[in-house]
């Protein structure tokens, strides 16, 4: 054939794959909400900015409405933005949208576990966690006291840095991940024990690389990029060690199980195993229980500790909130006990810093993505089942009407005229977590642990202890410097998100 011949069938082949691409995209989205054109193959990926989706979302709500649809590759998303489309979706919808989209860099929990699971195992293993989890106190006394106990490691820690400046991310990191450990494995560790470092070190890389351009690009396009090299090869190897080592965790626990006396979560999920040791399809297998358990210690831990690391950098950006904050600790805790729960009822710009300091770090902008369980009309909509369907958070967040300013940290956003705590629906830092309104207070276990840990308050009296008034008042630029170290890649994260 000659080169005249090749072009023009090239040519014939590009029209054709254009046409049955457009054919196929009128036809299958004639009652989806609107969005931009996709292009065969590669989607609207050139309608977004992989390094910053959850702008490049804005920048299409304002194009196309509250609820909009986007191609990667040949997924399809559909993209709720703003309070009331995200409220009916996670309210109204949360059955038909409850399935989760596939993240192709946790494959080793795909369909297992709590977060990445889509399949059968979902539900019950679901349920079963969080009642487990609640068993072993979280959200109860059992936990203030397990993080009250903590507190007094953490604190020993931060007295041997002798006022010098350093870099808190580990050190704050392993309060959480001691109180997560204690509830999952019954597990205690040295702050400088090598296996919790390298454990937290992996947990702070993957939050990283699940915000990077190239991630989001690998989780849409893995099917064509799996052979190459690159970060996604790093993630997933952590993600894989993570594992094993919560299966090691499993296998020690039920070689020293003991079924009357369940020690932690662990054993708890064992427990459940051997109920079903004659069933035809268990749902609770050793692979099942360690995904869990890594499921929860990896979401459980680099949550919270960003979330500190965050509040302090704030904390230290605006030194008029810490003095007033300071003020009201002292008045109503004082210099001899550690804070207790009940202590934040009498502290209501303590409560509005820490919903600040949530709402302005905007830690997960576009959510993890759901996924429709069956064909749907939403609005005048149909949404056909297997699409993505991703609540966007920071669309809530920062809703200008209900925070004004809210590229500012005020803690004013959550004052009423009267200093009290002022609620807000909009509120959505955990997504689909309902506060209870009496006690303002998440309910999932992310929330609970999540809000307390993060709570400047117990940080903020343990710092002043170790940071006195003379070395605070030579070091904060030192220290400011060092706490941005390479593990905080950007000052304030507004990025992250995985499909
Ligand atoms: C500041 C702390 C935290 C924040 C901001 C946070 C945020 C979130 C968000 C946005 C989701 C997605 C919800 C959805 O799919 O609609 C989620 C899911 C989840 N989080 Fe958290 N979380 C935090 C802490 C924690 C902690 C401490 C734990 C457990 C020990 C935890 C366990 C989970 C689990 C198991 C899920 C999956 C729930 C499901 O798929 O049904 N989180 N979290």
């Amino acid at each position: 054939m000659t080169a005249l011949g090749i072009t023009v069938a090239l040519l014939v082949w590009l029209v054709t794959l254009l046409l049955i691409s457009i054919w196929k995209h009128i036809h299958s989205s004639w009652k989806l909400p609107p969005g931009p054109f996709p292009l065969p193959i590669v989607g609207n990926i050139f309608q977004l900015d992989l390094k910053n989706i959850p702008k490049s979302f804005t920048m299409l709500a304002e194009r196309y409405g509250p609820v909009f649809t986007v191609y990667l590759g040949s997924r399809r998303i559909v993209v709720l933005h703003g309070y009331k489309a995200v409220k009916e979706v996670l309210l109204h919808y949360k059955n038909e949208f409850s399935g989760r989209g596939e993240i192709p860099t946790f494959q080793v929990h795909k369909d297992k576990g709590v977060i990445f699971n889509n399949g059968p195992t979902w539900r019950d293993t679901r349920r079963f966690s969080l009642t487990t989890l609640r068993d072993f106190g979280m959200g109860k006394q059992g936990n203030e006291q397990r993080i009250q106990r903590e507190a007094h490691f953490l604190l020993e820690a931060l007295r041997k840095t002798h006022g010098q400046p350093f870099d808190p991310t580990f050190l704050i990191g392993c309060a959480p991940c001691n109180v997560i450990s204690d509830i999952l494995f019954r597990q205690h560790f040295d702050y400088n024990d090598k296996t919790c470092l390298r454990l937290m070190s992996m947990f702070n890389e993957n939050f990283y690389l699940l915000s990077t351009g190239w991630i989001q690009l690998y989780n849409n396009f893995s099917g064509y990029l799996r052979y190459l090299p690159g970060s996604h090869r790093k993630l997933m190897k952590n993600i894989s060690e993570i594992k094993d080592y919560a299966l090691e965790r499993v296998k020690d626990h039920r070689d020293s199980l003991e079924p009357s006396c369940p020690r932690d979560f662990t054993d708890t999920l064992l427990m459940e195993m051997e109920k079903e040791k004659y069933s035809a399809e268990p749902i609770y297998t050793l692979d099942n229980i360690a995904v869990t358990v890594a499921d929860m210690f990896f979401a459980g831990t680099e949550t919270t500790s960003t979330t500190l690391r965050y509040g302090l950098l704030i904390l230290m950006k605006y030194p008029e909130v810490e003095e007033k904050l300071h003020e009201e600790i002292d008045r109503v805790i004082g210099p001899n006990r550690i804070p207790a729960i009940k202590d934040r009822l009498d502290m209501p710009y303590l409560d509005a810093v820490v919903h600040e300091i949530q709402r302005f770090i905007d830690l997960i902008p576009s959510n993890l993505p759901h996924e429709a369980t069956r064909d749907t009309v939403f609005r005048d909509y149909i949404i056909p089942k297997g699409t993505v369907v991703i609540p966007t958070l920071d669309s809530v967040l920062y809703d200008s009407q209900e925070f004004p300013e809210p590229e500012k940290f005020k803690p004013e956003h959550f004052l009423n005229e009267n200093g009290k705590f002022k609620y807000s629906d909009h509120f959505k830092a955990f997504s689909a977590v309902y506060t209870r309104p009496s006690f303002r207070r998440p309910w999932m276990p992310g929330g609970v642990v999540g809000l307390w840990m993060a709570d400047p308050c117990l940080w903020n009296k343990l710092m002043s202890e170790v940071w006195t008034a003379e070395s605070r008042s030579k070091s904060p630029r030192s220290f400011m410097m060092l706490y941005q170290s390479p593990s905080l890649p950007a000052l304030f994260p507004g990025s992250f998100m995985y499909f």
